[in-house]
């Protein structure tokens, strides 16, 4: 067919269309979709092509990736960076909340003038006194050394400063035959207990729960009365009762956590050692008081005032130096806690040196 000006021009069009379309990049691009492409993507139903859509998501990672990287120079990501960022200014603002409360407290403290004396605050604090020690002691796991402790009484046991009965449930209440801790032939157990506290709302409480825990063990008695002038007085006859001076004693003598509470906590000692049977008596102490740190010393230095106020307790006392002071024998001595924690097994020193 012979071609006519016009088919030639329209011949000419379609060749530099295809040339056109072959110089161009195989970029795949909105440019270079046909039709029938552009309609099938715009439609709301339809995904894009699985080329197109991986490369969709490839570019943008790479973008992602590079904003990453530049906000991030040494390679520590974004989110992390933001992270800390708030846990330290969550961290420096709780600093320092309790910074500035701690001042107003040692500000209060020193303003008040709190007598040497502060025991009748467990009058008032008795209903409460278990809700409120009782999840710092499980913290600080005194329950094992309480039952640690009383492990050792055994005998006419007699225990001062009871406060709420919290040593009741350690006792050993069978008193028989056996070997002590050295192997050593020895009577274990508690015959006798006396539980004795200067309040008698602290007092009534240990007896109420030991009735209850114990309704058989009838060698039991309580009385409200002062740790330094506390008789030798048994709910039975006392066995340590063979001295030259007629005196009887108790073979163990148990106080936990009261040479903080007492206006007089020598003498105390040293009135408790006249009534401990001198040759195997021994008295058992679990005591709090001042660290092995002057940090935290001063920090109980500085708010012994308005914590003896409140809880009727000298935080701060140095109870080896009260030991030491009352002149008892150290048969042992362990602290815990950054050392606040203190045990002691004590013996009254021979006859001749005793007052
Ligand atoms: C911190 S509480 C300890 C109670 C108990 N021993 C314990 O381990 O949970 C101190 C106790 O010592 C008593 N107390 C204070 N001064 C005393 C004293 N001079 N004679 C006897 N008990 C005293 C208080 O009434 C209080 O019950």
């Amino acid at each position: 067919m012979a071609s006519t000006p016009c088919t030639m021009t329209t011949h000419a069009s379609r060749l530099a269309r295809a040339s056109l379309r072959a110089s161009r990049p195989m970029i795949p691009s909105r440019g270079v979709q046909s039709k029938a492409t552009r309609q099938k993507r715009t439609s709301p139903n339809t995904p894009p092509p699985r080329k197109q859509y991986n490369a969709d998501i490839q570019r943008f990672q790479e973008r992602y990736a590079k904003k990453e990287s530049a906000a991030a120079p040494h390679g520590i990501p974004i989110r992390v960076l933001s992270f800390m960022g708030v846990t330290i200014l969550a961290i420096s603002t709780y600093t320092g909340y309790l910074y500035t409360s701690y001042q107003q407290e040692v500000r209060k403290a020193q303003a008040l003038d709190i007598p040497r004396d502060v025991s009748d605050r467990y009058n008032s604090t008795a209903p409460t006194f278990d809700a409120e020690v009782d999840l710092s002691e499980k913290a600080m796991r005194l329950g094992k050394k309480r039952a640690d402790l009383l492990r050792l009484a055994r005998g006419d046991v007699l225990e001062v400063s009871c406060g709420t009965g919290r040593n009741l449930e350690y006792y050993d209440l069978k008193e028989r035959r056996g070997m002590d801790e050295q192997g050593h032939a020895a009577v274990l157990g508690c015959r006798s207990l006396t539980f004795v506290d200067l309040s008698p709302q602290m007092v009534n409480i240990t007896k109420e729960k030991f009735e209850a825990a114990n309704p058989e063990f009838t060698r039991v008695a309580f009385r409200a009365q002062d740790a330094a002038a506390v008789t030798v007085e048994s709910p039975v006859k006392l066995q340590n009762s063979g001295s030259s001076k007629g005196n009887v004693y108790y073979d163990t003598v148990v106080q936990t956590m009261g040479l903080c509470s007492m206006p007089d906590p020598v003498g105390t000692l040293r009135h408790l050692a006249r009534i401990t049977e001198p040759g195997h008596g021994r008295i058992l102490l679990l005591e709090h008081g001042r660290s092995h740190y002057d940090w935290l010393n001063r920090i109980l230095d500085n708010l012994a005032p308005l914590h003896a106020d409140k809880h009727g307790c000298w935080w701060n006392r140095d109870i080896g130096a009260i030991v030491k002071e009352s002149g008892l024998e150290v048969v042992e001595e362990k602290r815990w806690h950054f050392g606040t924690t203190w045990r002691y097994v004590l013996r009254p020193k021979p006859d001749e040196t005793r007052s």
